[in-house]
């Protein structure tokens, strides 16, 4: 049976689990992550079938600190350095050339590894404690929406052998930026909370992002990264995003996600969420949730607004915009 635990007991009991190859649910700053060893294979073969992922998509590998990143990649190279310096703890995620402590299954084979710090203090604590790196994929069957409660994880695994760690809501909401640093020019592979701009600041050259890229770009990285495949995040119920100015014929039974209105014009379920950018990503994936759980028959979701917005607004915007397209996915 799933349970869900908190405080110091929660994270004892995480290492112990996690020194017998079982899983642990832990709370990120972003989503919620399902933790296993990430040096030990069959560890990491829980949690692949635990999700039901495809073996062709990494993990990535959670550590507490840049002396523990060193331990699972072949070379920390200098934009890494700067990366960390600047953002971890933090919502980044590198992928470099895989380290030989790494086993294969977590990189899907492949050369190259993907590692982040988790700025939560629990995640920290539970990776401090057990004393290695844990894999952490987001903690839901795959291609479900990803948790950012402790409910949601136990929604998603409501019978599995798994702990979840209590650490609240999570604050950003979406799944971080992933940046590959194994190529000659440095690319975003995934959207997240820090956009290309606050990258090349730190780095002081061009990062590249998927929406600056081409369509035949972008197939070359679902082969890199093949964790952006079209549909995800997807809610059981139908979800569809609809202009504001269309949100008043919605039905009974059509759920409102929605930042402008205050009451629901057919009595239904409105989810009010908030129309300041980090708040509305803060909150969008609860909201899915939400009206997901009540037994609507469609779920529509008022996009966010963006007016000229500063670029790390625009960043936030691009990531959660790219969601809620696959979110709605046909
Ligand atoms: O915020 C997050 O990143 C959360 C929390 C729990 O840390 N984790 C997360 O993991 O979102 P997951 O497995 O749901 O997404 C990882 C993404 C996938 O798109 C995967 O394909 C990509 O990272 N990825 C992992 N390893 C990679 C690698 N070696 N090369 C390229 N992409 C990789
Ligand atoms: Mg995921």
């Amino acid at each position: 049976m799933t349970e869900i635990h908190s405080g110091p007991q929660a994270i004892s009991m995480g290492v112990d689990r996690l020194r017998d190859q079982r899983l642990v649910a832990f709370p990120t700053e972003t989503v919620y992550g399902l933790g296993a060893n990430a040096l030990n294979a069959q560890a990491v073969d829980h949690v692949f079938s635990l999700k039901g992922r495809p073996s062709n998509n990494p993990l990535i590998v959670h550590v507490s600190g840049i002396e523990m990143a060193k331990t699972v990649v072949q070379e920390w190279t200098p934009e890494a350095e700067k990366i960390a310096q600047t953002f971890w703890p933090g919502p980044v995620t590198m992928v470099l050339e895989k380290g030989s402590s790494v086993p294969s299954n977590v990189c899907a084979d492949g050369s190259t590894v993907a590692v982040r710090c988790p700025a939560h203090p629990c995640a920290l604590a539970l990776i401090e404690a057990f004393g290695y790196p844990i894999v952490g994929p987001s903690a839901n069957p795959s291609g479900w929406i990803s948790p950012t409660t402790p409910e949601h994880v136990v929604d998603g695994f409501k019978d599995a052998d798994l702990l979840v760690i209590d650490g609240g809501h999570c604050r950003a909401g979406i799944e971080s930026t992933v940046v590959d640093l194994t190529q000659d020019s440095i690319q975003i592979l995934r959207l997240g909370v820090v956009g290309a701009h606050e990258l090349e600041e730190t780095l002081g050259h061009t990062v590249s992002s998927p929406i600056c890229r081409s369509e035949v770009d972008s197939d070359t990285d679902q082969v890199r990264s093949p964790g952006m495949i079209g549909a995800h995040y997807q809610p059981r119920t139908k979800t569809k995003l609809i202009n504001t100015a269309d949100l008043e014929a919605a039905k009974f039974d059509q759920a409102l996600i929605s930042w402008s209105i205050k009451s629901h014009p057919a009595d239904g379920q409105l989810i009010e969420i908030p129309e300041s950018m980090s708040d509305y990503a803060s909150q969008i994936y609860r909201a899915l949730h939400d009206a997901d759980r009540h037994g609507n028959t469609e779920i529509w979701v008022e996009p966010p607004s963006i007016n000229q917005g500063n670029t790390q607004e625009r960043a936030i915007y691009e990531a959660v915009m790219e969601r809620l397209k696959r979110a709605t996915h046909a």
